[in-house]
């Protein structure tokens, strides 16, 4: 397969790729936005599947930054990789670092789990308030960093709900 970072507009929960990123919280037990959407999807074995992720301290299931694996259930996608982006705090606590570690080590996860296409929403974009320029610079960087690497996932797929999201995915793919 060749490399490829392709954008497209859709509900990431109908994708028909390996993995899909959910933007989760730190609990790993749902929420809104995709959160929400790739639970309801996937229906309940998502939930239980998450619950039965042990705990690295009380409440938290995937510190922010990591990331967690688990079937897709339901969904087309066979698995969901649940990653936790940084809530925004105004960028001088860390927030770059924490969501560019997402991209990572979501594809690393994809790669130890053989997962040849994987599918990003825009991590941390939404209720998290990360403002959605640098973001999107982070997270084209990330994958354009990954792809360069020659390792599986080979097929990178940014998910935008909306036609705005996607055009400034397809300016920073864009170089400018
Ligand atoms: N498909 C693709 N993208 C979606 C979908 C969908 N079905 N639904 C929402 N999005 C987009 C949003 O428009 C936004 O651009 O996903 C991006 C991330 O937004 P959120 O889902 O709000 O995620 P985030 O900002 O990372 O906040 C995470 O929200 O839902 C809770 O449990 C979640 O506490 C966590 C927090």
């Amino acid at each position: 397969m060749h490399p490829a970072l392709d954008i497209v507009e859709a509900d990431i929960t109908t994708l028909q790729v390996d993995a899909i990123v959910n933007a989760a919280n730190e609990s790993l037990l749902g929420g809104g936005g995709v959160d929400g959407a790739i639970h309801r999807a996937a229906g309940p074995g998502l939930l239980s599947a998450c619950r039965a992720l042990p705990q690295v301290r009380p409440g938290v299931r995937c510190p922010t930054g990591e990331a967690r694996i688990t079937p897709g259930f339901a969904l087309p996608a066979r698995r969901v990789i649940h990653t936790v982006g940084p809530i925004w705090r105004g960028g001088a606590h860390g927030e770059p670092d924490l969501l560019a570690s997402c991209y990572r080590e979501s594809l690393r996860l994809a790669r130890e789990h053989d997962v040849a296409s994987i599918a990003f929403p825009a991590i941390s974009c939404g209720v998290y308030g990360y403002p959605i320029d640098p973001a999107v610079a982070i997270a084209v960087r990330e994958a354009r960093a990954w792809l360069g690497r020659g390792e599986a996932p080979r097929s990178i797929v940014f998910c935008c709900f909306g036609a705005p999201v996607a055009t400034i995915y397809r300016a920073a793919l864009a170089g400018d």
